[in-house]
């Protein structure tokens, strides 16, 4: 399974880094192609040669070598991963990749990192539970990298606790998991909406509302690393998509992403309806700004936007699946059910306003998931990349 993956191992400055060279031997055992890149710091506790000659090449380390200048690209090993796999991974190591702090070849790696990053973390109990490391983990969490936890022991130190490093076995299966897991969804094609949509009063002004697009994204992201071919119709957002197997529709108004889903739906086997789209549009947009007038009202007339979800609905075969989304401010479970029949959706995803740390522009989200046989399943609040493996899984049963 392993077989041909190119697998890149960075290597920290921890005791545990000793245990990263049966991981490397693992690896290459398995058929996997394994480069080794290392901060400086690692190399004093294990040596280069031994992880070279282990890995078959040349471990990197440094941004070019000094004997002849020749220069170790890190866009290029971003480019050539498969898979990131960052053991052991220190405190100081990830608080910098929180940061996006690049000093080194390893770190600046990450960065350019097209594929996902693993992180084994390996450190003493109390650098471990410090708030800080915790703090930075969550956010590495958030980002949607990947964690082989660390586990409860004996530490190098002499104390006892959570701290220690997964065993190189351990860290082996979640590479191999990844692999078996993430390619679930190949060969099949998902249209995602995301973001808001904007609707035109005049040149310069609009209606719209807070979506980030976060929710969406993160599920396109996801569907693409588990091999799905993804159409992502998105309204204006900050965020860009990562995975190349994300086609980008950057459309504005509610209309505009009505059209690009016709044109896609067809094509695909699941649709996904995460956007916050606009209920109503003006029904004329002024062909210039529009003048204050402080002595009356100013009064739009707003006219309602297609129900995309619902267009999507009626377009449905019998072959595709649709999920939708609701966010509510009151009788969610209600509101849910009758929009989940109404739009015709295999099931649909309630977002409350109410939980603490979901909806609008967060990291995290808490859904409960409303099926068409009235069954409800609720999730506790997780990161949003955890959110859309959630929501992953439980399409992945309803393909045909
Ligand atoms: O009816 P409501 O807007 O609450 O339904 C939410 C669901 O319908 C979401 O999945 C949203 O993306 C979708 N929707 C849509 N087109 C609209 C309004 C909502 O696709 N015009």
């Amino acid at each position: 399974m392993l077989n041909g993956k190119k697998i890149l191992i960075g290597i920290t400055g921890g005791i545990a880094a000793y245990k990263t060279a049966t991981l490397i031997r693992l690896l290459v055992k398995a058929g996997a192609e394994v480069k080794v890149v290392m901060s400086a710091t690692a190399k004093q506790f294990i040596s280069p040669l031994t992880v070279a000659t282990l890995s078959k090449n040349p471990v990197l380390a440094d941004f070019f070598n000094p004997e002849n200048g020749e220069w170790n690209s890190h866009v290029k090993l971003g480019i050539w991963a498969d898979l990131y796999v960052i053991a052991p991974a220190t405190a100081n190591s990830m608080a910098k990749i929180a940061c996006g702090i690049a000093d080194n070849l390893l770190l600046t790696t990450c960065l350019s990192a097209r594929c996902k990053i693993m992180l084994a973390p390996a450190m003493d109990l109390d650098m471990f539970q410090n708030p800080m490391t915790q703090r930075n983990i969550q956010i590495l969490k958030n980002q949607g990298f990947i964690f082989v936890d660390a586990k409860e022991g004996e530490l190098a130190s002499g104390l006892s606790g959570k701290g220690r490093m997964a065993e190189p076995e351990e860290i082996f299966e979640s590479i191999e998991k990844y692999f078996t897991e993430t390619q679930d969804f190949v060969g099949k094609k998902i249209l995602i909406t995301a973001g808001p949509t904007r609707e035109k009063i005049d040149p310069v002004r609009f209606i719209s509302n807070y979506s980030t697009g976060k929710m969406g994204y993160a599920i396109a992201e996801t569907l693409a690393n588990r091999g799905a071919e993804i159409i992502l119709i998105s309204g204006p957002v900050e965020i860009k998509p990562i995975n190349n197997k994300i086609q980008l529709v950057s459309v504005e108004s509610a209309q505009e992403m009505y059209n690009a889903c016709k044109t896609h739906f067809p094509q695909c086997d699941v649709a996904i309806m995460s956007a916050a789209v606009a209920d109503y549009t003006p029904e004329t947009t002024a062909p210039e700004k529009i003048k204050k007038d402080s002595d009356n009202q100013m009064i739009l007339k707003l006219v309602p936007t297609p129900d995309i979800a619902s267009e999507m609905g009626k377009l449905k075969t019998e072959k595709q699946v649709l999920v939708g989304f609701a966010l509510e401010t009151e009788n969610e479970l209600n509101n849910a059910t009758n929009k989940l029949s109404k739009k015709n959706l295999d099931f649909i995803i309630l977002n409350s306003l109410k939980d603490k740390g979901a909806g609008f522009g967060y990291d995290t989200n808490k859904i409960t998931i409303v099926y068409r046989d009235s069954t409800i399943e609720k999730f506790e609040l997780k990161s949003k990349a955890e959110v859309a493996q959630d929501i992953a899984d439980r399409i992945y049963p309803l393909l045909k």
